[in-house]
């Protein structure tokens, strides 16, 4: 038996301000974004906003439901809009970053398993590398520099 290992590289910043410029417009994107989210069940707002090649924000935010899982997260609000409103034009950067009126989020958010799979198809399609920032309402923000990373093993069109 062979012995493999992922390693993941990835960045972590004090906080928003020691991001480069984009990186830190783009974040407030994604806070100004998570103020709309729809999240009367939850009580856990999240917001999303992809960078795209041409320079255009998307923004996303999660949309609850009364019927559970009808509702949607932040991040393929956003992914889905761009890809319906910009088809072919590259994705550079997803930024999230969530809050909640329960406590004060302090960690980065990560993004579910559902949204690493719905955001990678996006990176594999357009074969060049989605950055992600995430932020939770204050402190530490952390790059990951593809999807790949926090999804490794991913399924993906190959397989069909
Ligand atoms: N949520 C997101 O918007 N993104 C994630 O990646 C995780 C969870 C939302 C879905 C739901 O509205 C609320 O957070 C609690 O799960």
């Amino acid at each position: 038996m062979k012995k493999h290992q992922i390693i993941i590289d990835y960045h972590v910043y004090p906080d928003l301000d020691s991001l480069n410029t984009e990186d830190k417009l783009l974040m407030k994107s994604a806070i100004e974004a998570r103020r709309n989210a729809y999240a009367p069940y939850s009580n856990f707002y999240v917001g999303a906003a992809v960078l795209l090649g041409n320079a255009e924000v998307v923004i996303g935010n999660n949309q609850e439901n009364a019927s559970y899982p009808s509702g949607l997260c932040a991040e393929r609000v956003a992914i889905f809009q761009a890809g319906a409103r910009y088809p072919g034009i590259e994705i550079k950067t997803v930024a999230i970053t969530a809050t909640s009126k329960n406590y004060v989020v302090k960690e980065p958010a990560a993004p579910c398993g559902n949204c690493r799979q719905s955001m990678i198809e996006y990176e594999q399609k357009q074969q060049q590398p989605i950055r992600v920032l995430l932020m939770g309402e204050e402190g530490q923000v952390v790059l990951f520099h593809s999807l790949a990373d926090i999804l490794p093993l991913a399924f993906s069109s190959s397989f069909l």
